[in-house]
């Protein structure tokens, strides 16, 4: 028998039916709630609103589970590469050889940027964030391929494979431009043999006169970054490319908007934040016990950046997986960065104190991140960029489902508490 859920609203019963996900989760349908009774929901920051069934990815978040097209995260992260996983967030199942093997010509086919967007680069100061360029630069993209970025549903997804290609190759390339334009480098091109990370690492860090050169363990390590990021259900980012796409616009459009959304300190610039705040206690000769106490005032510019997320009250699992990776990274390659053993220790200290155990706050994904980014030499203000080119492969998923799919433009209610009707004052008799 289905499950049914009632509102009583002044004395009045309103059935509504309730919808269980194929893990079991629940959620009730209100969407005839306001033709019913006149009320809307009110869930500030949507932290209690489903916005979209999905078949990409699971998060239990109270028990630390992340899955995508129903594969283990931590099954991914050992067996898997980022190129494979892009493949199976997009198409939804583990490719065959041939498939993987297309897949991967086309990405490496793609990999080289129009001439004319060289000039682009050239239009902004060298001050610029990156994050801003990467956004502006994926929309212009959208422009060198008008008959995939048609903002005609059924034209763009006729393209779809194409520029899904196009986006996860070029927004590497892009990346690697905005370093160089910052650093007034020349641009370097990529080269035919290289991996996927070896080849952005290339773009970023060759010279005309000298070879940058991956070495396996530094290219396994930004495979594995750029895997842990590659979706994360309905985070702001991807809610944000999922609402551009409900009105029509393109995939271009579509995630040069979720650049955007993804820039923030709340969201994906934590990374940067947590190498900055971890920087400042070493500069300070804190061991990391000040640190803590001061993120326990309520002050939200004290937080604890890398603690805490919106759905895991549990270990973030891609934070356990990079905790490990960033131990072996660091004996391997013989490093010591001091910023490792705080992060260790604020770890430690935090997983012992009653405000984080109470609050069920614990390292997120950009904890350890930007401890692995720095080591292998990315600078700190592209760690975020690295994210968004790790995160292309969901939003693209993403994009598909709403284009593919029957939802509507996405368009949320609001309880107005602005002032009610008052008569226009001309300016001659305004105090
Ligand atoms: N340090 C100290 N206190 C915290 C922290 C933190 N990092 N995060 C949450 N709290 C406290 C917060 O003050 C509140 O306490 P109280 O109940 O006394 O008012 C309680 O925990 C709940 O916090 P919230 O802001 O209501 O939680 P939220 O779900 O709205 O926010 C979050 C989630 C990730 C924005 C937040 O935990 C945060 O700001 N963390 C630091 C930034 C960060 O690491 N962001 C990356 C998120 S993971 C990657 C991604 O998805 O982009």
């Amino acid at each position: 028998m289905s499950e049914t859920a009632c509102l009583t609203i002044d004395g009045k019963v309103h059935k509504y039916p309730v919808i269980t996900g194929t893990e079991g989760e629940k959620g009730i349908d209100i969407r005839s709630l306001r033709s019913d009774s006149g009320y809307i929901t009110y869930d500030d920051g949507y932290a209690n609103t489903g916005s979209c069934m999905s078949r990409i990815t699971f998060i239990d978040g109270e028990t630390g589970i992340l899955r995508h097209r129903g594969y283990a995260i931590e099954e991914l992260a050992a067996g898997s590469d980022f190129i494979e996983v892009a493949y199976l967030i997009i198409y939804g199942e583990l490719p065959n050889r041939d498939q993987i093997a297309s897949f991967r010509n086309l990405i490496l086919g793609n990999a080289a940027i129009h001439q004319s967007m060289f000039h682009s680069f050239a239009g902004f100061p060298a001050s610029s964030h990156p994050m801003a360029i990467l956004s502006a630069m994926l929309n212009s993209l959208g422009c060198y391929y008008p008959h995939m970025a048609t903002n005609n549903r059924e034209q763009d997804l006729e393209h779809l494979d194409d520029a899904a290609t196009i986006l996860i190759s070029k927004v590497r390339a892009l990346a690697a431009m905005a370093y160089r334009m910052k650093l007034g480098r020349p641009f370097i091109y990529p080269r035919g043999q290289l991996s996927y990370c070896s080849n952005l690492l290339h773009m970023m860090f060759s010279e005309p006169y000298a070879d940058y050169t991956a070495s396996s363990r530094v290219d396994r390590a930004l495979n594995l970054v750029l895997l842990l990021h590659a979706d994360h259900e309905q985070n702001c980012s991807t809610s944000t490319v999922r609402m551009v796409a409900s009105g029509g616009a393109n995939l271009f459009a579509s995630v040069s908007a979720g650049v955007c959304a993804l820039w923030g300190p709340a969201h994906g610039g934590a990374n940067m934040a947590v190498i900055e705040m971890l920087e400042s206690i070493h500069k300070e000769g804190d061991d990391g016990t000040r640190f803590v106490e001061a993120a326990k005032s309520g002050d939200r510019s004290k937080r604890l950046m890398g603690f805490g997320h919106r759905v895991y009250k549990h270990y973030d699992p891609r934070a356990q997986i990079l905790k490990e990776a960033s131990k072996k990274v660091f004996a391997s390659m013989r490093l010591q960065d001091p910023v490792l053993d705080i992060a260790l220790k604020l770890e430690e200290i935090a997983s012992h104190d009653e405000y984080f155990i109470t609050r069920k706050l614990y390292p997120n994904v950009d904890f350890y991140s930007g401890i692995i980014m720095r080591s292998i030499g990315i600078p700190i203000d592209f760690f975020t960029v690295l994210f968004a080119i790790g995160r292309m492969p969901g939003w693209i998923a993403n994009w598909k489902e709403i284009a593919t799919g029957k939802s509507s433009i996405h368009r949320p209610r609001q309880i107005y508490t602005g002032s009610t009707l008052r008569k226009f004052v001309p300016l001659e008799e305004r105090l």
